[in-house]
């Protein structure tokens, strides 16, 4: 894997930092290579991690990574951003199964050590509840990974959630629910409702890796640069956070 070279970052404030990479595969390799790199020098890392098409490639190198060079997950504890209401966890369509099919399987992490939502409990206003407890109780998320909705969703936060949220029930947007269609036989099985992360979960994070692919996302990357902070826009709040990394490929950045 490559070297990142400074000249490859653009300042945005004190705080935020934008990559900009030419395709969908460097910047897997290059979110892989800061993960890797963050790995290593602390191996009890705690990180949080996303689903979706977005983080893929990324866990394909991870993956890669820890066959050949045997970077090692024995300490590494990981929470999951969100989890749809009412699917099994052997539902291919849960994040749960998604987790264990992209990464867990393939690495050697502690199953006590991985921790998503359950979203397929009768109290889902308990399992908030304990889900945010339990990650403060493990001291923090060091480093957050997050994907973008193309309506600014982080998470399963959709425009207008409150930037103050913690883990909370969310019904999800009919944009977000036809974006996920793709992977459902029908529209009609993807679930209504999910548990995520709030805002102010997010936010707690000591640093975050924004991955933003496609020119899907095109409009997003826009609007996260040169728009204002607003909870309509749910990723904006991210300008407020003080160590953020985006890495956007040339399809989202250069439309
Ligand atoms: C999903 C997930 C998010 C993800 C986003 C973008 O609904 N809940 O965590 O970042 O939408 O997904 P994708 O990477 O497939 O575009």
């Amino acid at each position: 894997m490559g070297i990142i070279s400074a000249s490859n970052y653009d300042e945005m404030s004190d705080a935020m930092k934008v990559m900009k990479v030419k395709n969908y595969e460097e910047l897997s390799k290059t979110a892989a290579e800061i993960m890797i790199n963050k790995i290593n020098l602390s191996s009890s890392l705690t990180l949080g991690l996303a689903t979706g098409s977005t983080p893929e490639g990324l866990y394909r190198y991870l993956v890669q990574d820890h066959k050949s060079r045997h970077t090692s997950y024995e300490h590494v504890t990981t929470f999951n951003l969100d989890e749809y209401a009412g699917l099994n966890r052997d539902n291919e369509n849960s994040y749960y199964y998604y987790m264990n099919h992209h990464l867990f399987n393939h690495i050697n992490i502690s199953p006590e050590n991985v921790h998503l939502p359950n979203g397929n409990t009768v109290n889902l206003e308990e399992e908030c509840s304990r889900y945010e407890s339990f990650i403060e109780q493990n001291g923090g998320i060091d480093l957050q990974v997050l994907g973008i909705g193309s309506n600014g969703h982080i998470g399963f936060n959709e425009p207008g959630t409150p930037f103050q949220a913690k883990t909370h029930i969310v019904e999800l947007d009919d944009t977000t629910r036809k974006a996920n269609s793709r992977f459902f036989h029908t529209i009609n099985e993807v679930p209504t409702h999910a548990v995520t992360m709030g805002i102010a979960t997010i936010m707690k994070s000591r640093e975050i890796l924004l991955l933003i692919s496609g020119k899907s996302k095109a409009e997003a990357f826009k609007r996260l640069i040169e728009g204002g902070i607003s909870e309509q826009f749910p990723a904006s709040i991210l300008k407020q956070h003080p160590q953020v990394t985006i890495i956007v490929d040339r399809d989202a950045y250069d439309c």
